[in-house]
């Protein structure tokens, strides 16, 4: 076996987006340890970089390529680079995203467009291109990154809380377009996993430190989830273990939603 787990993916080949860092990364980390082929992607090519060259020096399987979801050019040439690698695309992660703070009002028509350019039209893209060389093999998994936001508002987030929301049902169209032909497409909705993404938010609403806090106290697990648990999660959705799972999502948040 090429990783250090199970063996869950082992060569398969999984494309992940916005995988310099965070929640990206850890995703990259857990497939390669599960013996799959990892092409990390990211509009920011030296940390995609970076990533892959950390898993290669662990002697796990990656490169890198750089991919812009909102550039159809980009994405047609980040996906011909998987796919010729070992001639297959057999799992993608649309995890992509970002996070813009405005509320309704104040929001801009450029600011709507490019959240909801690169959080679902980009992942709307990326399913688009890899579906034609995954029905090559009639077998596929698609991981949708969506959020806790996709299923409730939270102040000053609705791009983002609009943008999630919409990959849950691009994860249920996917899901039932291709179920028939062997392709999957399930959905992670994390709740606050401590990324760059998550600090910038809470030093943006207040000190690091109480908002850190703060948030901790609203779930019922007492801590913030961890990168590398999303990364299980993804794992999970790509393996053929759960070939049942499809249209799917699983909310990953220390039981947030299940208070009030
Ligand atoms: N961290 C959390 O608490 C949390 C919770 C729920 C959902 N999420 C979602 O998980 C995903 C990853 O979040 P994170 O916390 O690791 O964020 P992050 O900001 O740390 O990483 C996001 C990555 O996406 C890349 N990216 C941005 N625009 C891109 C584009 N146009 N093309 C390609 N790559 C692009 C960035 O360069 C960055 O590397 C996002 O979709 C986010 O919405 C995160």
């Amino acid at each position: 076996m090429t990783g250090t787990g199970r063996g869950r993916l082992e060569g398969k080949v999984v494309l992940v987006t916005g995988a310099a860092r965070g929640l990206g990364a850890a995703i990259c980390r857990a497939a390669a340890q599960e013996g799959a082929h990892v092409m990390v992607t990211d509009v920011d090519v030296a940390g995609a970089e970076g990533t892959a060259r950390q898993l290669a020096a662990e002697g796990l399987s990656a490169r890198a390529t750089v991919l812009d979801v909102t550039d159809q050019d980009s994405v047609d040439a980040a996906v011909r680079a998987t796919a010729e690698w070992h001639g297959r695309i057999d799992g993608l992660v649309n995890n992509a995203g970002i996070l813009v703070e405005a509320d309704v009002a104040s929001l801009t028509e450029e600011q709507w467009d490019l959240v909801m350019d690169v959080n679902l039209k980009g992942a709307w893209r990326m399913t688009k291109a890899v579906i034609p060389i995954m029905l090559e093999r009639g077998s596929g998994s698609i991981v949708n990154m969506s959020s806790l936001g996709g299923h409730f508002a939270r102040p000053g987030h609705v791009s983002y809380a609009v943008s999630k929301a919409g990959l849950l049902n691009l994860t249920r169209a996917t899901a039932v377009d291709f179920g028939r032909q062997g392709i999957r497409c399930n959905a992670i909705c994390p709740g606050s996993t401590m990324t760059d993404m998550l600090r910038q938010h809470l030093e943006s609403t207040g000190d690091l430190a109480a908002m850190t806090e703060d948030n901790i106290g609203r779930n019922r697990v007492g801590r913030l989830g961890r990168p590398e648990e999303i990364g299980a999660t993804a794992v999970f959705f790509l393996s053929d273990e759960v070939g049942y799972v499809n249209g799917s999502y699983l909310l990953v948040d220390g039981g947030r939603h299940a208070t009030t």
